[in-house]
């Protein structure tokens, strides 16, 4: 079968726009039994350009249905990235009735007189389930001229404070601000300065607590992602911070910088707003690429992808607590195994056919004596990409240099990895799309999401390990069980 060019890389697990350019995940609310995406969307071309809210919607968070384009430009701007929630208690007076969504976004106004643009906050509300909106007639809610980087708000009720609470990007800071009705604010505290990683500018931010499964303790997770900078290996990146919150401040527990991902391939995520307590998840989506080269990977007509929903949970590692995240629990019913990859000592390579475009590997590997060991993805027509963990060096390294097209970008051949803890014996989860793959280790202590573009991504798998043995302990590979 000939593939038509514009579907080749058309991923079938992970969202992707019809046509047209996407970036940031936007708006996620989950609401009377749908997940919404919202997400910055330019309908007029597949590079960036003036920014929509482009809609799509689920109820397993892994099948998508696009929808009209919500939310257009007026004359306060183009609609860059922010956020949605539920208000449940009619708190803006827009909802006499019954229960709507309230979309807080940012206008973004091109001067033509030479001067900055102007970022603006702005409030839409729906009364049919984000199908249609209307944007509220005393647009923005908040501004600051002083800021010329002042965007991206997330928004969330403060149970115990009965406000609502905005983390908002103000340059190389996060500003808080709180309201009792989303339309008047009132600035609380700015967050940042000597801390964190400022290779870029800050972006996109979120605000959340989380309780420990294992000891009951709750701690706030910060989410910053940071903008593309030329002097930085990975390019844009997102990074978090573990702390408290005491409804106007944020005080880290640490002064180290913490990564979400060690792939070049996920940012600007954000996590759902008002999923029902009796399910009780944070779930997180990102946008699958990376700002160096995200205008030019070779996909036609349509452009970018998002990460699979991931649950995000807390782990105490000695004293430092660290986000973990796998794909939501909901994945596993849109795979069966195919093929189990025996128990047993290899020495050298053991390699599995799988022929398909969508495939899930796991894995448990002890090293026993090889000096490096790992996994290869192979691609078709002798592309490939590796996985190889050195065990003295204690690091993962991902390349993917011969996976297929690489040459719209430098540093897209370039390697990832991931400084390990222990390389003994690592457990891996690994899913993989048309054009991308995703890699969990150790239940989802780290994770490394990259794109790929092959001709096919899972022709086989290879377990491989070099001068020395390893023992595969437990390992499945599955393929899709039902169309998507
Ligand atoms: C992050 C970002 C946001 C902005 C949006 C514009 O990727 O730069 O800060 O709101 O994209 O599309």
């Amino acid at each position: 079968m000939v593939i038509n060019s514009l579907e080749k890389f058309r991923p079938k697990l992970h969202y992707a726009p019809q046509k047209n350019w996407m970036n940031d995940p936007n708006g996620l609310v989950y609401f009377e039994g749908e997940y919404h995406l919202f997400y910055q969307y330019n309908p007029y071309d597949s590079k960036w350009g003036p920014m929509h809210w482009g809609h799509a919607v689920s109820r397993d968070l892994i099948s998508w249905e696009e929808l009209d384009i919500a939310l257009h430009p007026d004359d306060n701007g183009t609609i860059f990235s922010g956020s949605a929630v539920v208000d449940w208690h009619n708190t803006t007076g827009f909802f006499p009735d019954e229960p709507g969504l309230v979309a807080i976004f940012t206008h973004h106004l091109d001067k033509e007189d030479g001067n900055p643009p102007v970022q603006t906050q702005s409030l839409a509300y729906s009364y049919d389930h984000g199908r249609t909106w209307t944007k509220y007639d005393q647009n923005p809610v908040l501004k600051d001229e002083s800021k010329i980087d002042f965007r991206d708000p997330k928004v969330f009720w403060h149970k115990e404070f009965s406000q609502w609470i905005m983390a908002l990007a103000t340059g190389q800071s996060i500003s808080f601000y709180s309201s009792p009705n989303l339309i008047d604010w009132t600035f609380k505290s700015e967050f940042g300065n000597g801390i964190g990683s400022h290779d870029g500018v800050w972006e996109c931010p979120d605000l959340f607590r989380l309780k420990s499964d294992d000891t009951g303790e709750e701690k706030w997770v910060l989410i910053v992602s940071i903008g593309d900078d030329p002097d930085r290996l990975m390019g844009s990146r997102t990074q978090y911070f573990i702390g408290s919150f005491d409804g106007g401040s944020f005080a880290p527990d640490h002064k180290s910088i913490k990564w979400l991902d060690f792939g070049k391939d996920n940012y600007a995520g954000v996590s759902f707003s008002d999923i029902p307590e009796e399910d009780g998840r944070r779930i997180y989506i990102g946008w699958m690429s990376n700002w160096r080269y995200a205008n030019q990977v070779p996909t036609e007509g349509w452009r970018s992808q998002m990460t699979l929903p991931r649950e995000l949970s807390l782990q105490k590692k000695g004293d430092n607590w660290q986000l973990v995240q796998l794909p939501v629990q909901e994945l596993n019913s849109y795979f069966a195994k195919a093929t189990q990859i025996p128990a047993g000592e290899v020495d050298g390579r053991s390699y599995y056919s799988v022929d398909e475009s969508q495939a899930e590997l796991t894995l448990t590997i002890e090293q026993k004596d090889a000096v490096n060991y790992g996994i290869i993805l192979h691609h078709r027509d002798n592309q490939s990409t590796t996985i190889t963990i050195h065990s003295a060096e204690k690091v993962l390294v991902l390349d993917r240099k011969h996976s297929g097209v690489t040459d719209f970008s430098k540093m897209f051949g370039d390697i990832q990895k991931i400084d390990l803890d222990n390389s003994s014996t690592l457990q891996l989860r690994l899913i993989v799309d048309t054009s991308s793959l995703e890699l969990f280790i150790d239940n989802g202590a780290y994770a490394l999401t990259s794109l790929i573009y092959p001709d096919q991504s899972c022709e086989g798998i290879s377990v491989f390990s070099t001068e020395g043995n390893i023992n595969v302990k437990d390992g499945v590979i599955s393929t899709l069980s039902k169309q998507i």
